[in-house]
């Protein structure tokens, strides 16, 4: 540690004011510099805390080549709590004993019962001051029952993704705002990374070994992780990735306050999902895919039955009548698929209950199969699939290994694409998604655009007179086209008045949708004179 590292520490560590007792502590608010080191090289430009007074993290930007890092500023052990550090842990895992029940929040449990058994020993163990205890505190918390040494990136809310490589290669994250950033944080061994990935793996309950060394799992909070476990098939070491669950999924509104759908697209997927349209998004990889079928599914009518099926679960729905499924990978060793649970084997299960729609996270092979026989039973159904534009998509469903009919194409009412572009209008730097186009399936290789997105003025244009859904369901409905388009309108000004009032969270815009379903006339009364129906909608029990 250099001398002014050491001042540094210091100085930090005399702000941080304890009181004497463990079981309470003062807030303390501190700033943080990041080490003196980083000041000299690189502008800091951003800084934020992200575990009170633990962990804080900058980012900081080279300004000669304008590249960003991600520095994270963790209060690390000396040696001499990292030898008391050594002992507790033995000393917390022999002593602390599983919970007699299930416990709603294992991290505070744990760090209930640290607390407990670190008060008992303190003395014995040699005395170090409060903050030392806390820092033990806090490493123990984060190793034992946290993500380990990535546990601070899982607490930043920015972070998108978070990946690494290879044993001695920096992890990679996806910030919100500044993108792919080299974080510093690095596993030196292979011993280090593999434990820490075993355990990952044992915390969503799954196995990885030199035996299956690929692995696909939920973490606690719904993260997902992809796993290639010691040099079986990366011979770099092993590497990982984590797509960080949102707790608070973008509801339609976020969606649409972020550019990304605009209010009268919405009020069109709000009509269209009403009459069973069937959707499928397309788009790259982290384009936005599962997000945006999320945010639609939201618009499904609330009585609707709806089965999820996923790989690993990432849909996060409001209505009551909602079933997810999962696919469970095989116990069997080699491809003995004992135990397996396919998507294909759970889209032909789903069928059995008789859902309004069936949605499936991602089609990949033959499930989209018995999805299509699902549309053709007259089903809804909603899927995203990997492809980047129209054209791509259906030369993928027509081949091996979907081999759908292309008969059976027009089955799709609506494609929209998503991509992350970076619009001229904000300064062509940061992207942004966007839904490029909708295109409405009038037969095989027969599309109609419905709207397109312009790259000029970063806006979505309709093309309503192209539409063959709209008519379709005025004819159905025994209303004029012209009413069609009014009720859109209506629904617009319903989700507009949502921006307006900033009702975003998808469980509070689930309810408006439900009451505008429910008594449209009234609701659209009082979004014209501007009332309040949040009360009424929000108090509605979900
Ligand atoms: N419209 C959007 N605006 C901002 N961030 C988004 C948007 N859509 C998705 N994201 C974020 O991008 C990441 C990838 O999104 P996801 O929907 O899982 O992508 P895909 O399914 O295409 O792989 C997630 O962390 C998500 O929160
Ligand atoms: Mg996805």
């Amino acid at each position: 540690m250099t001398r002014l590292q050491l001042k540094d520490k210091l100085a930090r560590l005399r702000k941080l004011r304890f009181k004497i007792n463990v079981g309470k502590r003062e807030k303390v608010v501190i700033p943080t510099p990041p080490p003196k080191a980083i000041h000299r090289k690189f502008k800091i430009v951003e800084r934020y805390p992200l575990y009170e007074p633990f962990a804080h993290v900058a980012i900081v930007q080279d300004p000669k080549t304008g590249a960003c890092k991600y520095i994270l500023d963790e209060l690390q052990l000396d040696s001499l709590e990292r030898n008391v550090y050594n002992r507790i842990l033995e000393i917390l895992l022999a002593e602390i004993e599983s919970p007699k029940e299930e416990i709603p929040d294992p991290r505070k449990f744990f760090a209930e019962e640290a607390k407990k058994i670190v008060d008992k020993y303190r003395i014995s163990l040699g005395w170090l001051p409060d903050v030392s205890w806390y820092k033990i505190l806090y490493h123990a918390e984060r190793d034992l029952v946290g993500f380990g040494r990535i546990d601070a990136l899982m607490r930043d809310p920015n972070i998108e993704d978070i990946s690494c490589d290879g044993v001695d290669r920096p992890v990679y994250i996806w910030h919100r705002n500044y993108e792919s950033l080299e974080a510093n944080l690095k596993f030196e061994s292979d011993e280090e990374l593999d434990n820490m990935v075993v355990k990952l793996v044992h915390m969503s309950g799954k196995h990885v070994s030199s035996a299956f060394p690929v692995v696909d799992a939920s973490l606690p909070g719904k993260h997902r992780l992809a796993v290639c476990y010691r040099r079986e098939v990366t011979p770099f070491g092993t590497a990982f990735t984590i797509r960080k669950f949102r707790e608070d999924p973008y509801s339609i509104i976020d969606l649409i306050k972020l550019g990304t759908f605009s209010e009268e697209m919405a009020a069109y997927f709000w009509m269209c999902l009403e009459n069973r349209a069937s959707i499928v998004v397309l788009g790259g990889t982290a384009a936005g895919k599962t997000t945006a079928l999320n945010a639609l599914a939201c618009l499904i009518k609330p009585g609707s039955k709806i089965i999820t099926i996923e790989e690993t679960a990432e849909l996060n729905l409001s209505h009551e009548n909602w079933v997810s499924l999962i696919a469970r990978q095989s116990y069997g060793l080699g491809g003995t698929g004992v135990g397996e649970v396919t998507l294909f084997d759970l889209v032909k299960t789903s069928m059995r209950h008789r859902p309004d729609v069936l949605i499936v996270g991602e089609v990949r092979g033959e499930e989209a199969y018995v999805l299509f026989q699902a549309l053709a039973t007259g089903h809804g159904g909603m899927c995203t699939m990997h492809a980047e534009n129209i054209d791509s998509a259906v030369k993928r469903l027509t081949q091996k290994p979907m081999n759908i009919s292309p008969a059976y194409i027009p089955l799709v009412n609506l494609v929209l694409s998503v991509q992350r572009v970076k619009p001229i209008e904000h300064g062509g730097k940061k992207a942004y998604r966007r839904i490029m186009d909708i295109h409405e399936v009038a037969d095989y290789e027969d599309y109609r655009c419905t709207f397109k997105w312009h790259p000029t003025n970063d806006k979505h244009v309709p093309a309503f007179n192209k539409s063959i859904m709209l008519p379709a369901i005025s004819e159905r409905l025994g209303v004029s086209e012209k009413e069609m388009l009014s009720e859109i309108n209506r629904r617009r000004d319903v989700l507009h008045w949502m921006c307006d009032r900033n009702i975003r969270s998808y469980k509070d815009v689930a309810a408006v949708i439900a009451e505008y379903y429910a008594r449209p006339d009234q609701i659209y009364e009082k979004v014209i004179v501007g009332e309040e129906v949040k009360s009424i909608a929000i108090s509605r029990k979900y």
